[in-house]
Parts: C-alpha cells; structure tokens; sequence
C-alpha cells in the first residue's frame, strides 16, 4: 500500500510550481468567511489552546441535530451524534468499530480514495462497484457475486458525489436499501457535499426528498469543511443509531486528544449559519456555470452537475495534438504543454478529468489564453 493519497501528491506540485500553473485541481479560490465569525476567531485565539468543555461538546451536538433538521428535514436525538475532527477522521473511526477484517465492503469508484484506502488498512476486503456514466452514476451493485454479498458488512457511498456530481435517486435509494436489508450491510454515506445540492433541496440518505427518515442501518458523515475556510480548524459529525455512536464515541476517548474549544465553537457557528449557506450554494452554483460554459468552448464534454464543486469530463481522444490513452496521461500533458492542473481518474474502462470550481479568476484567464490549443 505505497501509493500516495493523490490529493497530498497534487498539492505539492502545486507548491513546487507556484504561480506558474492555472489550479484547477484543489483550486486557489477561498469563500471568505462571515465577519462576525472572523472577528470572533481573530478575538478568540486562545481558544485554539483549550480543550472543548462537555458543555461545548453537548452544543455542538445541539447545533449539529438542528442542522440536519434545517437542511434535510431529519429528526435525530443528540445521542445519534458523535463530533469528529475531521471527515477522514469520522470514516477511520467508522471503520475501526465497524468493520472486522475479512468482512466485506463496496466503495465505488470513480471515488473519493480515502474511504477504500483505510478498509484496506484494516484487511477488510474492499469490493469495487462502477459508477455507471450510463445510468447517473448510479452503482453497479449487480457485479456482486452470491459469495460477496454473503460476506457484506458495509456499503459505503458519498451522495452528492465527489468526482461525478450525481445526487441520489429514489430507484438508486431503493436499490441501496434493499441490498442492505437483504444482506444486513450497513450503509455508509459520506454526506460532506449534501448542502451543495442544485436542482432540489440538499440531499442525504439519512431522510429522502420529502423528509422521511430512512431506516437505522445508516451512518452518515456530515462536514462543512468544502464550505467555510476554517482549515484545520473546521469539525464534523457521523450520525446513526444511538448504539452505534456510543462504541464510535467511545473509541474516539481512546483514539484522538480532545478537539479544542475553537474548533467546536466555530463549527457550532457555521452550523447555525442557515442564510450564509445559500449565499455559498449561490456562490459554487455560478462557478459552476461559468466553469462548464468555458470547458464546452475549450471541447470537452461535461457531465452534468446537480451538485458539488467539481466538473466531471469523459478524457477526449488527444489533448494538445497528443494523443491520451488515459487520464493520467491527460492530466500530465495539461499540466506539462499548458500548466492547467487537474485530477485524473483512471477506472475500468473510463477515464475521467475532474476540474474545480474553487479556480481564481486569474487561473481562468490562463486557462483562456490556452484555450485554442487544447483540444485539436
Ligand atoms: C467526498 C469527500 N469526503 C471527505 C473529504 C475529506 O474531508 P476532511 O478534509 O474533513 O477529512 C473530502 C475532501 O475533499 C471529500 O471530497
């Protein structure tokens, strides 16, 4: 397991060639935060040194079943809520209690990498589902064989999705639900892009479109770290069952320090923060449209997005007049004959580019410039 988390390996290309290449990998471009919540932070720096107090902790909880109230309808108690430093914190801490090794998990893939990577890790076997371009992305779960759904223990999904954009449907929802009833799998949704949700309200699996809950054998990541730049200084939650929780908070007493007083309480902050969230849904939804309008006119092709902060593209046949076998390939010659980072991702079959939304208006104009070049 030597290869490297892609994201750390893009980044310090980035570093090493700052300035000179257009982002739209990661992305330059930072929301700034509210000033009541800045002045708040830069008033309150000693609140970094200081562990959360209980009483912190019980309001972040608070704060974190309203939210999910607010965005999606969900009606959760406090005890289904465990605060977590991180998303990837959330999901190691998920698998750690929940997985065994030997057991079963799909990811799909395209994907977000971290997930699959920390099941290996825990010598879980990692069963790779496609996201079939052909029908919405929606996950092939009929490559299973008998012997692997016999051996399921987990379904681990990120709805919205980040590459492919794609937001759940209720066929696709009711597919996931009946393979977990079928096999007894919990479901694992990383839910980190749900309020960036564009052609409907903001989309989880906890509750569906009309705001009923969905079953208790899901847990469910929640983040708002794509949308406040509070570094590492922004929290998330997993909520589930009570039972559930309570092994996952215990585990967390053994396996992390105390998140510190600033991080719970800007977090608790932005949960709150209900009109500041459209405003940023409003931000990444022209991004977006100003993003795709330019890839069409460069040539590509992309695939709708109802949702996210990402531009997903089928690799076209040569890029600069070279021809590309693969996305890797692509995303090497973008970045080597037109200094334009972006994120390949090479799965069977597909190859894909991911661009970023979060470009600074000077990387655009870059990518602009190049424009005639790109695709011959
Ligand atoms: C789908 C998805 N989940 C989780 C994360 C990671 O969250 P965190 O940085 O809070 O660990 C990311 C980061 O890009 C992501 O795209």
């Amino acid at each position: 397991m030597s290869t490297r988390y892609p994201f750390a390996v893009i980044k310090e290309k980035l570093h090493a060639q700052r300035g000179s290449v257009a982002d739209f990998a990661i992305g330059g471009r930072r929301i700034p935060l509210a000033d009541e919540l800045d002045q708040w932070i830069h008033a309150n720096p000693g609140l970094a040194l200081k562990a959360a107090s209980p009483d912190d902790m019980a309001s972040f909880r608070e704060a974190a079943a309203n939210y999910l109230r607010v965005e999606y309808k969900a009606r959760v108690t406090e005890d289904q809520i465990v605060p977590v430093p991180s998303g990837r914190v959330g999901m190691s801490a998920f698998i750690a209690c929940l997985l065994a090794p030997g057991e079963a998990v799909v990811v799909t893939e395209p994907g977000y990498p971290a997930f699959a990577r920390m099941a290996s890790h825990r010598h879980a076997d990692v069963l790779q589902v496609m996201l079939d371009p052909e029908k919405g992305f929606a996950p092939d779960l009929d490559s299973l064989s008998d012997a692997e759904r016999q051996r399921l223990r987990v379904i681990a999904l990120n709805y919205p999705n980040n590459p492919t954009g794609a937001v759940i449907s209720a066929e696709t929802r009711a597919v996931i639900h009946a393979a977990s009833a079928h096999t007894g799998a919990v479901i694992f949704n990383d839910a980190v892009y749900g309020p960036l949700t564009y052609e409907e309200n903001s989309s989880c699996l906890l509750t569906n479109a009309s705001g009923q809950m969905q079953g208790d054998d899901l847990v469910e990541l929640h983040s708002l770290t794509k949308l406040y730049p509070l570094g590492p200084q922004s929290g998330s939650f997993l909520v589930g069952s009570a039972g559930s929780m309570r092994d996952i908070a215990t585990y967390s007493e053994f396996a992390w320090a105390p998140m510190s007083a600033l991080q719970v309480r800007a977090t608790s902050w932005c949960l709150a923060d209900r009109d500041g969230r459209q405003k940023i849904r409003n931000f990444y939804r022209q991004q977006l449209a100003e993003l795709r309008d330019v890839l069409v006119r460069l040539g590509f092709e992309p695939y709708p997005t109802p949702s996210g902060i990402y531009a997903l593209c089928r690799v076209p046949e040569s890029i600069g007049g070279s021809r590309v076998a693969s996305a890797a390939e692509a995303a090497t010659v973008l970045m080597e004959k037109f200094s334009v980072a972006v994120v390949p991702f090479d799965v069977a079959g597909y190859s894909y580019l991911r661009f970023c939304s979060m470009f600074l208006p000077e990387d655009m104009q870059r990518l602009l410039a190049k424009a005639k070049n790109i695709i011959a």
